[in-house]
């Protein structure tokens, strides 16, 4: 096509301009059931580590009038604050709206983004504390690969324990390429400071393979076997501060271990010692 062609509606069909579109950059592929994208960040987009904003794809085309709604979901931004592009991890549900297309994205590809990030998991919702801990499972991890690549995680306290719950091993690939890539990472130690890493504690469990770590995080935790691997004291509303992302039935588990450890659950308009932020499914 040349820019003399004339544009018929056929050819404006094939390429839809999305309302808010960003372009892909990445994908990588972990299971059958697990991938992570990147996007072109807009230029006035600020949020801040831990947030979610709401993504998706236009959906088919009504029968009747042939119009096209987008299909948007929640999903946690992966990517730290100060980070020049969006990265995103998700699941793939076979039958789902939205994943069983997203899942074949490409770079180059456009996704829809509205860029007006909220969310519960920020350090604002929690009151100041000595030890925080980060408690994921599956997709969970995504708002804690941001946090834990934002200074301000480790400049606000002595540890931070990333607990990270899946059923097989395979599915901890992204959180452990994570952690592994903040160690390692040259640029990223010059940015969260070399004492401030040695701050970071990674606890990967699973519960349907075999790993050297087995477990649900709660029976984990009911126990006292994570915190005698971790030596440290139990939990306590003095010292600690949790933030919690998971699957709801999780969720609702881990609240009640914690508010039995005397921690109450914040906001970000009263912070308190934890606060707690659903997975994406579907
Ligand atoms: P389990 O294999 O014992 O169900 P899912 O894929 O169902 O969201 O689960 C992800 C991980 O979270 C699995 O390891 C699962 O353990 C664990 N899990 C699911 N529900 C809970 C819960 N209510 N409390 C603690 N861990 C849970």
């Amino acid at each position: 096509m040349t820019e003399q062609t004339p544009v018929t509606q056929t050819a404006a069909a094939k390429v839809p301009t999305l309302p808010d579109a960003q372009t892909v950059t990445e994908v990588k592929h972990y299971t059958d059931s697990l991938f992570s994208f990147r996007v072109t960040r807009p230029a006035s987009l600020r949020f801040r580590s831990g947030e979610f904003v709401m993504i998706g794809l236009m959906g088919d085309p009504d029968p009747v009038t042939g119009r096209q709604k987008p299909l948007l979901r929640a999903y946690s931004i992966a990517s730290p604050s100060w980070d020049d592009e969006l990265e995103f991890y998700s699941i793939k549900v076979q039958n789902g709206p939205l994943t069983s297309k997203l899942q074949h994205i490409q770079p180059g590809d456009t996704v829809i983004l509205r860029p007006k990030p909220v969310g519960t998991l920020v350090h604002d919702a929690l009151l100041p504390g000595k030890r925080l801990y980060f408690f994921a499972t599956g997709t969970g991890f995504a708002p804690f690969a941001s946090l834990l690549r934002d200074p301000e995680t480790y400049e606000s306290y002595d540890e931070v324990i990333i607990t990270h719950t899946c059923r097989e091993v395979a599915e901890l690939t992204y959180g452990r390429d994570l952690i592994e890539s903040i160690r390692s990472d040259e640029l990223m130690g010059e940015l969260l400071g070399e004492e401030n890493l040695a701050k970071l504690r990674y606890y990967p469990t699973t519960t349907r393979e075999q790993s050297p770590k087995m477990g649900r995080i709660t029976s984990l935790i009911e126990t006292g076997e994570l915190f005698a691997d971790l030596g440290v004291p139990p939990l306590s509303p003095e010292t600690d501060r949790a933030m919690v992302c998971g699957s709801l039935g999780f969720n609702t588990d881990l609240k009640v271990l914690l508010e039995k450890a005397g921690l109450r659950e914040g906001a970000n308009s009263e912070p308190a010692e934890f606060v707690v932020e659903k997975a994406f499914v579907g």
